[in-house]
């Protein structure tokens, strides 16, 4: 495994985030600090609820699609972004190791811990793939990725939402960067959509959501001594039609003031005061087409649901 991230440079981005972020005006978190191990649990229960398409949605996309991907492809290599538990991939390793092109398999997670388990649970699984994770962020390490000549790069789940337009754009541009023409990005993305779909996906009926929003609480009160009452704060989950994403805040339930001992900071809540925790964008295919010809991607391929509600965009880099 490579590491271009240990606890330190993580305990140290925390502190800069939650710093930043709560001393601004809105308040706000970034949301990579929902996913300790109890976040991740929460989140992989959040992939199973009925409200919450995009998981069950992209994977049948992928299912049926797999076979054509390695067939247009030929990647030898397949990086993820993001990889997480690296379920999803497997369809995508199945397919393009049935096609014969595939060699290796590069996953990148900022988590140590889910990544060696991936890693561990892979290589058993396939025996003649390489596979090399890279403990790293995908918005800060990319130009460390592993050099190569054929390699697809996957960024599944719609976790590009969490990105604002200008951190999109700068992402995309710097993946460009580190790849070859001719060489691939899958994308997932969520898809524009009516808000009653949107809304509960994003505020079930169990309150798996909001435990999991309030996770970030949670995070801070163990890595930073902060205070942080989680009850205290109620989950909201809105649709912005101007940019089109999903809001998750949290609401200050009272007027209340939150102490953050470690980093000798005191911050006072209003109460209906919300703190920002992510966004979700939402996309449509014209303007994603766009956004990656910015970047320097040419979508070739781009495969929906019946229903339109996820898109999986296969994109190309083009010649200069
Ligand atoms: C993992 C970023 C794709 O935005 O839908 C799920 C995270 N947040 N429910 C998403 C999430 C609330 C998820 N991503």
């Amino acid at each position: 495994m490579i590491r271009l991230l240990d606890d330190q440079d993580l305990a140290r981005s925390l502190r800069a985030d939650v710093r930043a972020g709560l001393t601004a005006a809105p308040k706000k978190l970034p949301p990579k600090w929902f996913y300790d191990s109890r976040g991740s649990e929460l989140f992989e229960e959040i992939t199973r609820l009925p409200e919450y398409y995009p998981t069950r949605t992209e994977r049948a996309i992928l299912t049926l699609r797999a076979p054509e991907i390695a067939r247009i492809t030929e990647a030898k290599t397949l990086v993820e972004l993001g990889s997480g538990s690296s379920e999803k991939t497997r369809l995508l390793l199945d397919a393009m190791l049935g096609h014969g092109t595939l060699g290796s398999f590069v996953p990148l997670d900022v988590s140590d811990a889910a990544l060696s388990a991936a890693v561990a649970a892979l290589s058993d699984t396939y025996p003649g793939l390489s596979v090399s994770g890279v403990v790293g962020d995908f918005v800060r390490h990319l130009q460390h990725l592993p050099d190569g000549d054929s390699r697809m790069v996957a960024f599944l789940g719609g976790t590009i939402g969490n990105l604002e337009p200008v951190e999109r754009a700068s992402f995309l541009a710097g993946l460009r960067a580190v790849l070859h023409e001719g060489e691939w990005l899958l994308l997932g993305a969520d898809l524009v959509k009516d808000p009653a779909v949107l809304v509960p996906a994003y505020d079930d009926a169990a309150g798996v959501t909001a435990d999991f929003n309030r996770n970030v609480l949670r995070v801070i009160n163990r890595e930073l001594g902060a205070d942080f009452d989680p009850s205290a704060f109620e989950h909201v989950a809105v649709w912005s039609p101007g940019p089109e994403w999903m809001e998750m805040r949290l609401r200050s339930r009272r007027d209340q003031f939150v102490r953050i001992n470690d980093l000798d900071l005191t911050v006072e809540f209003a109460d209906g005061e919300d703190l920002l925790t992510e966004i979700s964008a939402k996309f449509r295919r014209d303007s994603l087409a766009g956004e990656l010809a910015e970047a320097g991607f040419e979508l070739r391929h781009w495969w929906t649901d019946p229903r339109s509600w996820f898109g999986l965009a296969l994109a190309q880099v083009a010649h200069r």
